[in-house]
């Protein structure tokens, strides 16, 4: 299986000056932490990483210290997710028949989970790491007043890796960019270009990190997985 990490971001929502996948999680870089699950998954032969020049360095230095046994590549990206997606997808090896992408920012995802992902797309042509929400969501207009609120049992929180045959996700990444879609995530691509799209389910640790409260629930759960290693 061929692995893409969009990491290509700025963090803004982070509010801090570098890229957020650049911050330090336990003394190691949020990346740092990505990959070393994506390379502890049996399933994963070859790894993309897709970022911003300017971060290529870091990215390098990174790489070095981690010394991962699977080849990886370092892939310019774009000003949205949907382009840096998209020129991942252009660098893949030739001859790769499917993919995972996961965003660099879901730093506790498993290698347990990368595999399972990798399984289920024996079975069909697209699919996502999911959970239920938990909270009730209300739909909101413009002004501020509730317009509705849908059943929470068809709701779903997607998250990465997100799992695709690459000659579908191409195609639906190359009609998406005539079409002017703008979407936050591959999936979407599929589901207006009316394919069907699996659920595989996800992990309510699976955080993706956005703001700095993020990385304080990040630290807290590496830190739990190490004392319950230890024990
Ligand atoms: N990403 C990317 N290319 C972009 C924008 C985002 O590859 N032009 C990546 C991010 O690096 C991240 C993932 O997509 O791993 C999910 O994006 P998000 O959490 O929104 O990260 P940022 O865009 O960096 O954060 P913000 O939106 O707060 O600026
Ligand atoms: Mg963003």
């Amino acid at each position: 299986m061929h692995l893409l990490i969009p990491a290509a971001g700025s963090g803004k929502r982070m509010g801090s000056s570098q890229n957020k996948l650049l911050l330090e999680l336990l003394n190691k870089p949020l990346l740092s932490w990505t990959l070393k699950a994506a390379a502890a998954a049996q399933t994963i032969e070859w790894i993309g990483i897709i970022g911003q020049p300017y971060d290529f360095d870091a990215f390098t230095h990174l790489l070095n210290s981690l010394a991962l046994a699977k080849p990886v590549a370092l892939i310019v990206g774009g000003e949205t997710r949907q382009v840096s997606v998209f020129n991942g997808l252009q660098a893949l090896p030739p001859g790769a028949k499917s993919v995972l992408i996961h965003d660099g920012a879901r730093c506790l995802a498993t290698a347990d989970l990368f595999d399972r992902c990798t399984e289920a797309l024996n079975t069909c042509q697209g699919l996502i790491a999911a959970i239920p929400v938990k909270d009730t969501i209300k739909v909101v207009d413009d002004h501020g007043w509730i317009e509705a609120t849908p059943d929470r049992r068809q709701l779903w929180a997607a998250q990465t890796p997100q799992g695709f045959e690459v000659a579908l996700l191409k195609t639906c990444h190359q009609w998406g960019k005539e079409q002017d879609w703008e979407v936050t995530d591959d999936a979407a691509l599929l589901e207006k270009c009316g394919h069907p799209v699996k659920i595989v389910p996800g992990e309510e640790t699976n955080l993706k990190i956005t703001t700095p409260v993020d990385l304080a629930i990040a630290e807290f759960i590496l830190r739990q997985r190490f004392d319950s290693s230890l024990n």
